[in-house]
């Protein structure tokens, strides 16, 4: 028999004996189990066509002579022949080009994996489940996810107990101070309070029907503290004369006209995290990172705090 193969026979037995000794030892292994008879099967049907593919290259090898017309120059001995380049090759290599710029300039950019990617899937999958979770918590539950949104979100301005850290934010415990009611009288408001472009007019937009004249310097002292003392004391008339029309009797507001400045509301607050606040004070920035609930929640817990 030719010893090319007798090799080729001494390799397959070996193969299989190895074979048969990491997959038929194991656990439940080559008696018990008809997947592993067939991976075994496998495994034999790929080591015999390896063994006789290779003979078979060998044998060409071996045996066979090059012939066609060779081109004239030469290489230390070594020449060319002239083949034209076989036409599968040719496309494969045309289309491999295109593909390969295709693949650098969009496909492995855009499909592959990268932290951010799965940082912003996985943030995505959380924030649904925390919607579905939430959607429909109300009360005190509410009240309670605001607080937790507050502590996170808000105390670095408004302080622990959301007094405003000496002025440096709005005090939350009650609606308004008398300097930001005085700074929108003078100045007229323009925040979206009310969740669209609806201003307040300013000092000389601002009539007392009581008197029939713009109002002045005193009235908007009296009516700034009437405001911030809620709704009580000197400056009710003022506050009939001038603000009523808009601001309603109470102070609460009416949609569509004016925001209420005698109690927050879950509304308001929604409004000001979505647009942000320029007042007395400074400037609030907007929340754009809160999903609609969490505005919601905080409204609430705001709104809790000053009953
Ligand atoms: C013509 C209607 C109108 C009149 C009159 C009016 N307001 Fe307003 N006021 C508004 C509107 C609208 C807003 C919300 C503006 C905004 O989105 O910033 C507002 C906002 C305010 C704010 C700001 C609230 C905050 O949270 O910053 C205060 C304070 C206020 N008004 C007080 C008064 C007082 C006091 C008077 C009477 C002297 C008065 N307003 C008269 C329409 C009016
Ligand atoms: C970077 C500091 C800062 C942070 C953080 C901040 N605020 Fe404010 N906030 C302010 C300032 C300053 C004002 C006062 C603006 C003014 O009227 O001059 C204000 C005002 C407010 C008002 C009063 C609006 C009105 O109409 O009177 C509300 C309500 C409010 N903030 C809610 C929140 C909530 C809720 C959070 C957290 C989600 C928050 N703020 C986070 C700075 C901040």
């Amino acid at each position: 028999m030719n010893k090319l193969y007798l090799w080729g026979i001494i390799f397959t037995a070996l193969m299989l004996v190895l074979t048969y000794l990491s997959v038929g030892g194991s656990e439940g292994g080559l008696n018990g189990d008809i997947v592993n008879m067939l991976g075994v099967a496998g495994a034999v049907a790929l080591v015999l066509i390896t063994v006789f593919v290779v003979i078979g290259y060998v044998r060409q090898m071996q045996e066979a002579t090059a012939d066609g017309q060779l081109a004239d120059e030469q290489w230390d001995g070594i020449g060319e022949y002239l083949n034209d380049s076989p036409m599968g090759w040719s496309i494969m290599f045309f289309g491999l080009m295109v593909w390969g710029m295709w693949y650098f300039t969009m496909g492995y950019p855009v499909n592959s994996y990268s932290q951010i990617g799965e940082y912003n899937e996985d943030t995505a999958a959380h924030n649904a489940k925390f919607e579905a979770e939430y959607a429909s918590i109300t009360g005190s539950r509410l009240v309670e996810m605001g607080e937790s949104v507050f502590l996170a979100e808000c105390k670095i301005c408004h302080g622990l107990t959301a007094d405003g850290i000496d002025g440096k934010a709005a005090d939350l415990n009650s609606r308004i101070a008398a300097n930001s009611v005085k700074h929108a009288i003078e100045n007229g408001s323009n925040n979206h309070l009310l969740g669209s472009e609806m201003p307040m007019p300013d000092r000389n937009g601002l009539f007392n029907s009581n008197t029939g004249a713009l109002i002045t310097d005193a009235e908007i002292d009296a009516v700034s503290k009437y405001v911030a003392n809620g709704m009580k004391g000197a400056g009710a008339d003022v506050f009939a004369g001038t603000c009523v029309a808009c601001h309603g009797q109470d102070g609460k507001g009416m949609d569509f006209v004016a925001p209420s400045i005698a109690t927050f509301t879950p509304a308001l607050v929604t409004n000001v995290l979505n647009h942000g606040k320029k007042g007395a004070i400074g400037k609030m920035p907007a929340f754009k990172n809160l999903n609609a609930k969490q505005k919601e929640a905080v409204g609430a817990y705001i709104t809790s705090l000053s009953k």
